[in-house]
């Protein structure tokens, strides 16, 4: 079953609960959760995701694009967060493995993300570690809008063939770029959980784009 988890940044937030019941149909709800150090933006933080978390029953799949998230993990998860990502180029492979740690003590879903510059075999040790979800963007992470980057697709297949073999179950999320024609590809590819903002958001019935995205 593909889910799809559309990204609130291609939101209004002015009116962000009007813009999260307008994507209900969709499986996960995603957010991200941008330092001005680890990616060249600021989004939003731990206030606004309680926020979120009061005003919807959705799943919240949290994508932290932020240094050394051991930090912040303890907070996001008292926020609300359903499932947490965390960069495995945020910190150093011990910290980001204590992070993982902290999310399963806090009763979350554990994720680690790649940016498109890190190779397939680097979710090997965090496979056995038992992460829940990885997360393979498909963009420079930092801004909704860009473009989908094909070189990514080897990759998304190779992730895939290692989750067959050590971790069966895992979830193989996409997030960058993706439309009702990319999912196609990332779906071939292996991927099962595609984020969309701009598909989502920028489009005149977004449950229509929800549904087209799912290939229904
Ligand atoms: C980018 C974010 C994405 C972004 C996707 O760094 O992680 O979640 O919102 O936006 P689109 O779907 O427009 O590429
Ligand atoms: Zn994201």
């Amino acid at each position: 079953m593909i889910k799809v988890s559309p990204s609130i940044l291609s939101a209004d937030f002015v009116n962000l609960e009007r813009d999260i019941r307008r994507v209900s149909d969709a499986d996960y709800l995603h957010v991200d959760v941008m330092d001005g150090a680890f990616v060249p933006n600021l989004t939003i933080g731990v206030p606004v995701v309680q926020s979120i978390r009061r005003c919807t029953d959705m799943f919240l799949d949290v994508h932290l694009m932020i240094e050394k998230p051991v930090r912040y993990i303890e907070s996001f998860a008292k926020a609300g967060a359903d499932l947490l990502s965390i960069h495995l180029e945020a910190d150093h492979p011990t910290r980001i493995a204590q992070a993982l740690k902290v999310m399963g003590e806090c009763g979350v879903k554990k994720a680690v993300a790649l940016r498109p510059i890190t190779a397939a075999e680097a979710v090997l040790p965090y496979l056995e570690l038992g992460v829940d979800l990885v997360l393979v963007m498909t963009v420079e992470p930092g801004f909704g809008g860009q473009k989908f980057m094909a070189d990514q697709l080897p990759k998304i297949a190779a992730v895939r063939r290692y989750i067959e073999q050590y971790r069966p179950g895992c979830d193989l999320e996409v997030d960058g770029g993706i439309n009702a024609q990319t999912a196609r590809q990332v779906i071939d590819a292996g991927a099962n959980v595609l984020v969309a903002g701009s598909a989502v958001y920028g489009a005149d019935d977004p449950a229509a784009a929800i549904a087209a995205l799912r290939g229904e």
